[in-house]
């Protein structure tokens, strides 16, 4: 077994969402890191998702937005990252929809900001500080755009973004690949496919479907539930970024993929028999009876799916989950733990779709 990589300062920014709060976790909770969450604390951000590692001495939070220029400096000075991971973003494609604004301050301006920062941090640093200074970018397949019925998304493929979140992602990504062009600054890009798993926002399909079934609501599927996602436990999402810190090379971006594709219908479908298996109803129908289908969202992107060869090989990642495996512990996670999703359903988001009327 190779040693235990050399405890670092690490930045995340978004800390406080679905993937970061993961990311977070693991490493105030399971290595030997200090870690820093960077994050606004918008709709999607949720301390109690840190609850966790909350007193952990190795562990801080910080509130603030990565547009502040001033704040993100401050940062900087006081935190002196070893490794940035950038997550903070706005994630949900139907509220990219409904207000692209916000998804072009975070996500355009809001990258330049932190890369602006992370350079002028890194060129004043020297020898091996200097040398092992890592930005990580942590990005989307959705970049890529649709695919039809064959193929995969690799690493070269064309970017083609279609929504106004993906099209704010392919513009981070451009600019992490220009400051490394232009200036030299050590990045890594990763672009992902769809996660899923335990603290979940439950306005996400997987989420909204668990909630939903479980208290006997109307289930909408968009069109014939038809589109195609490659779905990976966030976890094993978590397990891939700790590899490229570590062990990515510098310039280059991997795909990160589950290896699981799944129609969206196929999903609802196997969440309900879920719900029906661990909360059983005496008597009452089975919750696949709750599916309706609802017309589509614009541009709807058909089908994802990622070609991972790159991490597997060079990096000797690979998802430790099926999708069977970990659809059954999100169940269970979110059955154990109501008191998480009650409070964000009660304070701040019903239930109801966004993004389809435009
Ligand atoms: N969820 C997925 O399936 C998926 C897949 C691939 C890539 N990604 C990428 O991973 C990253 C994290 O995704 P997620 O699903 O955890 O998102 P999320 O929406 O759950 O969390 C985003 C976090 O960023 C914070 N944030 C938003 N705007 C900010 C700002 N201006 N300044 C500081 N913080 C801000 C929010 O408060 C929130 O805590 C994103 O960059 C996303 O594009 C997500």
């Amino acid at each position: 077994m190779s040693d235990p990589p050399e405890p670092k300062r690490i930045l995340v920014t978004g800390g406080a969402g679905f993937i970061g709060s993961a990311v977070a976790r693991r490493l105030a909770g399971q290595t030997a890191h200090a870690v820093c969450v960077y994050d606004k604390l918008t709709y999607a951000g949720n301390l109690a998702s840190l609850a966790p590692v909350a007193s952990n001495p190795r562990f801080q939070f910080v509130k603030g937005d990565i547009c502040d220029a001033a704040a993100v400096a401050d940062l900087f000075r006081r935190f002196r990252p070893d490794v940035v991971m950038h997550l903070a973003a706005e994630s949900h494609v139907d509220r990219s929809i409904e207000g692209p604004g916000a998804f072009i301050q975070t996500n355009l301006v809001g990258t330049y900001v932190l890369l602006d920062a992370a350079h002028r941090h890194w060129r004043n640093l020297s020898g091996p500080a200097r040398d092992n200074f890592r930005f990580h970018h942590i990005s989307t397949d959705e970049v890529f755009g649709s695919l039809g019925p064959e193929g995969l998304f690799r690493e070269d493929t064309p970017y083609a973004p279609n929504s106004p979140y993906s099209a704010s992602k392919a513009g981070s990504d451009h600019l992490v690949r220009a400051w490394r062009h232009t200036y030299g600054l050590p990045t890594i890009a990763t672009n992902c496919s769809n996660n899923y798993g335990p603290y979940h926002f439950p306005e996400k399909l997987i989420p909204l479907t668990i909630l939903n079934a479980l208290e006997r609501k109307s289930l909408p599927v968009y069109g014939r539930g038809d589109n195609i996602r490659d779905w990976l436990f966030v976890e094993d999402h978590v397990d891939a970024l700790l590899c490229v810190i570590d062990k990515g090379r510098v310039g280059e971006s991997y795909n990160v993929g589950g290896l699981d594709e799944r129609r969206n219908i196929d999903v609802v479908t196997m969440i309900c028999d879920l719900v029906d298996e661990m909360s059983p109803d005496a008597g009452r129908p089975p919750r696949r009876e709750l599916i309706t289908f609802v017309p589509d969202r614009p541009g709807h992107d058909l089908r994802y799916a990622i070609d991972c060869a790159k991490i597997r090989t060079e990096l000797h990642w690979r998802p430790r989950e099926t999708f069977e495996s970990g659809l059954r512990k999100t169940v269970r996670w979110y059955l154990d733990n109501r008191p998480w999703w009650q409070a964000i359903r009660a304070a701040t988001y019903g239930g109801q779709r966004l993004g389809v009327a435009v």
